[in-house]
């Protein structure tokens, strides 16, 4: 099978660690099942793997991918992410993606366990559905379980054109939820009002009334912003930093205004099952920035880097 994969990671220049090659077709253990593969997406995760980062001892070659869609016995389905598959009430912290493990879905095929198989949903394309396991579980629980968002209620999203930020925005339309964006580019904060964003604000603009909740996936460019921002009472939800990895905090406005700061990471195999009936129900369609062949993994890994994507930067694997 063709397959996207890294083995020599490169920290400076992780587009150019990327091989698209011939491999010998997957095999897993029992209960497993080989999964014909559609679909794929990218996540900064894969260009961590690029980077050499979150190598796991004893796995010297990582089909790269955590999101893909595909057919398994006939039927079409999208594949939780995270390995191994967490229910309700289990920490997803000690968790890992399946390309972490040497399960990649940059690929023809693959093979997961039966459990992470959940329906399609079937007003999706191959590529809107392929979008939704990483980024759309993780904007899901950010907003949902994590920041309490409720119908009527407020939330800001931190650098509007990213995987999980516009997952975040239209996951938060519909559900009820007042919705402002900020992004860089003039471009992007146009395509988020087109998307239904309420407003759509410069980085560090000042917000006209505080929000309930703050989703922050940027980092050290944005932290400070998201704190000004935050009612009292409210909550900031990170789950990964594009920009660093450490922020100061004010302490003064975190404990006088009892903010609450909660990391996040990916969902539970519950969490997933709701985000894909929630997508139903709503008939959410995932935000594709491009769709390009196995071949052309590379451009897309550049675009990742560059942060000049607005949605999901998918794969085409059949
Ligand atoms: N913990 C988890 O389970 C989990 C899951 C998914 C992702 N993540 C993490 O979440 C982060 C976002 O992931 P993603 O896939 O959504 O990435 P992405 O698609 O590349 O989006 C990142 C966004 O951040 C904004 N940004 C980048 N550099 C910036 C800067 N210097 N100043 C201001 N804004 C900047 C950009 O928005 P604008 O261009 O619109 O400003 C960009 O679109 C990553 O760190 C990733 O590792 C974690």
């Amino acid at each position: 099978m063709r397959a996207a994969y890294v083995e020599q990671p490169s920290a400076t220049d992780p587009a150019a660690a990327v091989v698209v090659g011939e491999l010998d077709a997957p095999a897993g253990p029992d209960g497993w099942a080989q999964v014909d593969l559609y679909a794929g997406a990218l996540n900064m995760h894969d260009v961590w793997m690029l980077r050499g980062v979150a190598q796991q001892p004893g796995v010297d070659r990582y089909v790269l991918g955590s999101d893909g869609a595909g057919r398994y016995d006939g039927t079409d389905v999208v594949i939780y992410p995270v390995l191994p598959a967490t229910e309700s009430g289990r920490t997803v912290g000690h968790a890992t993606l399946l390309s972490d493990q040497g399960h990649g879905l940059l690929a023809e095929q693959a093979v997961v366990p039966r459990e992470n198989l959940v329906a399609k949903p079937a007003h999706l394309s191959w590529a809107e559905a392929a979008s939704l396991p990483t980024a759309w579980l993780t904007a899901y629980r950010m907003l949902f379980t994590k920041g309490d968002l409720r119908a009527g209620g407020s939330v800001l999203i931190q650098g509007a054109g990213g995987g999980v930020a516009t997952a975040a925005l239209l996951l938060a339309r519909a559900a009820g939820a007042n919705v402002l964006v900020t992004s860089r580019s003039a471009e992007k904060r146009d395509r988020a009002r087109e998307l239904g964003a309420d407003l759509a604000l410069e980085p560090g603009a000042r917000v006209p009334d505080l929000v309930d909740v703050v989703v922050d996936t940027v980092g050290p460019a944005t932290f400070e912003h998201s704190m000004m921002s935050t009612r009292a009472g409210g909550a900031i939800v990170t789950c990964g930093a594009s920009t660093g990895f450490v922020v100061e905090v004010n302490l003064a406005r975190l404990f006088a205004r009892e903010i609450s700061i909660h990391g996040s990471t990916t969902g539970t195999l519950e969490e997933f099952r709701a985000l894909l009936g929630f997508v139903g129900k709503h008939q959410v369609r995932p935000v594709v920035d491009s769709v390009v062949d196995l071949d052309d993994v590379r451009r897309q890994v550049e675009r990742m880097v560059a942060g000049d994507g607005f949605g999901k930067l998918c794969v085409q694997l059949r």
